[in-house]
């Protein structure tokens, strides 16, 4: 038989409450939801407690198989707490986020050492263990004992964040911080069997329907209520994570050529294109103006006399972690200096090799489309 929770006072009517909202989610569970899960035939904290850790970063169909061995092999909670962490770990083995494991350990010991051997019966004081967090506190206390608690895992902030349009990113504070509000106002009013439903319904409702791709809108209880889908913005909401702006970087390179070849460095062993050969990289004193240029002459002349110099427009490439903006100076060499000619770390490319040569690849396409056509190369 399931006791009613004590529920402590009902909370004040907030701005957000709304009977018809928990109604609709328990009639739904009721009719269309999830009944046998393995963990959905006991109100036992300790196997609701294993299945909600488990449950926390793997798929239901993962778990299963891993839930079903740990309760054969540890029926109760001191059984767990007087195993080895090593039998623990082997028989955690294949799920993941292994932290999760040692905590459970931890956890049941915790509850044999200083509670008598029982969960806690409080979503509070739940919430005090390793490896329970508010939402998952909140959950084993409505499905053991029908407490009103609110719980506010990734699938039920995308319920309301699209149920109510919420804006910005829930994984921000002040966010996740109204979702619990809502959470909390949204509670229904009724019976430990209704909590347990409605519980149930969210995560249900967040796993096979309002799913973060292709959401299955006509099959849910909430559409006539969902402002995502009636203002047209089921895709976009919950918001992503917004992207921090990626660095910049300013590099000027070096395109010298002389009698159909160009020249190229090759880079030290770290770094982008780290070993790879590579247009010379100038360090100049001054970016712009007469002096820059001056000063790319004067480099260049140490490989031969110069025939012209200039300056050719900026281009952009992007890597994972800054963007980087190159400028290409051209210059052209009347003949190689035979001092020079192959001395390490340089090394002269035929402009008809480009193509085939291992470069990094925005060099590679400056380089084509400077000289790839025939005509372009005969004037190089
Ligand atoms: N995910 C987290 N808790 C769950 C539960 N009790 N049933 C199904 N999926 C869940």
């Amino acid at each position: 038989m399931k006791r009613l929770a004590s529920a402590g006072p009902s909370p004040a009517p907030g701005q957000h409450s709304d009977p018809g909202f928990s109604r609709a989610v328990v009639d739904w569970q009721r009719q269309h939801g999830r009944h046998s899960l393995p963990w959905q035939q006991s109100t036992d904290a300790y196997r609701i407690w294993l299945s909600e850790i488990m449950l926390q970063q793997t798929q239901v169909a993962a778990v299963i198989p891993y839930y079903q061995r740990f309760l054969e092999r540890f029926p109760t909670v001191v059984q767990l707490a007087d195993a080895d962490i090593a039998e623990v770990m082997a028989l955690w083995s294949g799920l993941g986020y292994y932290s999760r494991a040692r905590n459970l350990h931890r956890c049941a010991q915790l509850v044999r050492d200083e509670h008598g051997g029982a969960f806690p019966a409080d979503a509070t004081l739940l919430a005090t263990l390793p490896g329970i967090g508010r939402s998952t506190a909140a959950a084993i206390a409505a499905f053991a004992w029908g407490e009103r608690a609110a719980i506010l895992d990734g699938n039920v902030k995308r319920v309301f964040c699209r149920v109510f349009g919420v804006e910005g990113f829930p994984g921000e504070k002040r966010v996740e911080n109204a979702l619990w509000e809502r959470a909390q106002a949204l509670l229904p009013e009724a019976d430990a069997q209704a909590m347990q439903a409605y519980t149930q319904g969210l995560m249900d409702l967040g796993a096979t329907v309002c799913t973060r791709s292709r959401p299955a809108c006509p099959s849910c209880p909430l559409a006539q209520r969902c402002v995502a889908r009636e203002t047209g913005r089921v895709a976009e909401l919950p918001q992503r994570k917004p992207r921090k702006p990626v660095p910049v970087r300013h590099a000027d390179m070096l395109v010298l050529v002389c009698e159909g070849r160009v020249l190229l460095q090759q880079r030290g062993p770290s770094g982008i294109w780290g070993g790879l050969l590579s247009l010379p990289e100038l360090a100049l004193d001054v970016r712009d103006g007469p002096q820059a240029a001056q000063q790319v002459a004067q480099f260049a002349a140490g490989f031969g006399p110069v025939r012209d110099t200039g300056v050719l427009p900026e281009r952009s490439h992007g890597f994972t972690h800054f963007t980087l903006h190159f400028r290409p100076w051209l210059v052209r060499l009347d003949e190689v200096s035979p001092a020079v000619a192959e001395a390490a770390p340089y090394a002269w490319l035929p402009l008809a090799s480009v193509a085939g040569a291992a470069l990094p690849a925005p060099v590679k396409k400056l380089l084509l489309g400077l000289f790839g056509a025939n005509d372009l190369l005969a004037a190089a």
